[in-house]
């Protein structure tokens, strides 16, 4: 069974998207950890972010790898643990650029399809249902209102101990979203047959129990 989950930025995908998987005991692939993985590496070696050609010979020479277990999901590029490092601002607010390039989106597609192929799967990000994997199972189309998304984004900074505006915050989520949708190649956008599943006011939990009733309906 393949279940695809999409949405904009802070919707929760990833958190939600990864205890499904867990309870399922289906393989987990955030695919926006990938684009972030990229991010990351290029803003590292100072490599021009506004030229596709660059980025898919930077991420042709990396080894990255995303590694699972019941407790978290960690981020391993060329060996070194990034997963807690493309979370910063600095990535979030540059990883739309580099998700805008079709060579990039073409190559990070390829092997998304082939962790695919391995069988049972969640896949969360923002073109899999409609793009990635069309043929999967289930579809989920994952929001939140803005104030609610950046609230909890702006949680999450600030419990980390980052010194930071909820305005501002929440204007970087509305820009990324606006290009995320607005891209040429495959942009944000939820797929004729997926379900939308709205977690404002929702807890973690309730919307894992959402998706999984849904899953189970399917089956
Ligand atoms: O899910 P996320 O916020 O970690 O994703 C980071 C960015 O990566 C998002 O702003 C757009 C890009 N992305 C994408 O273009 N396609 C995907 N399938 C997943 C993410």
């Amino acid at each position: 069974m393949k279940i695809a989950i999409d949405g904009p930025a802070g919707a929760g995908k990833s958190t939600v998207a990864k205890m499904v998987a867990d309870k399922l005991g289906y393989l987990y692939v955030d695919t926006g950890a990938m684009y972030r993985a990229l991010t990351w590496k290029a803003l590292h070696d100072n490599v021009d972010i506004s030229s596709g050609e660059a980025l898919v010979r930077l991420l042709n020479q990396c080894r990255l790898e995303l590694q699972s277990d019941s407790a978290s999901q960690r981020v391993v590029l060329n060996g070194r643990d990034i997963t807690e490092a493309i979370r910063t601002r600095e990535v979030s607010n540059h990883v739309s650029e580099v998700a805008s390039h079709p060579q990039v989106r073409e190559a990070m597609v390829e092997l998304q399809r082939e962790m695919a192929t391995k069988g049972n799967v969640v896949m969360d990000g923002r073109d899999i249902g409609t793009y990635v994997i069309p043929d999967a199972d289930v579809k989920i189309y994952l929001t939140a209102s803005l104030e609610e998304r950046a609230r909890r984004r702006y949680e999450e900074l600030r419990v980390k101990g980052h010194e930071v505006s909820f305005e501002e915050i929440k204007q970087e989520i509305l820009e990324r979203d606006d290009k995320d949708r607005k891209r040429d190649t495959a942009p944000l956008q939820k797929a004729a047959d997926a379900l939308t599943v709205d977690t404002t006011g929702l807890s973690i939990t309730e919307v894992v129990n959402c998706i999984l009733n849904i899953v189970h309906q399917k089956t």
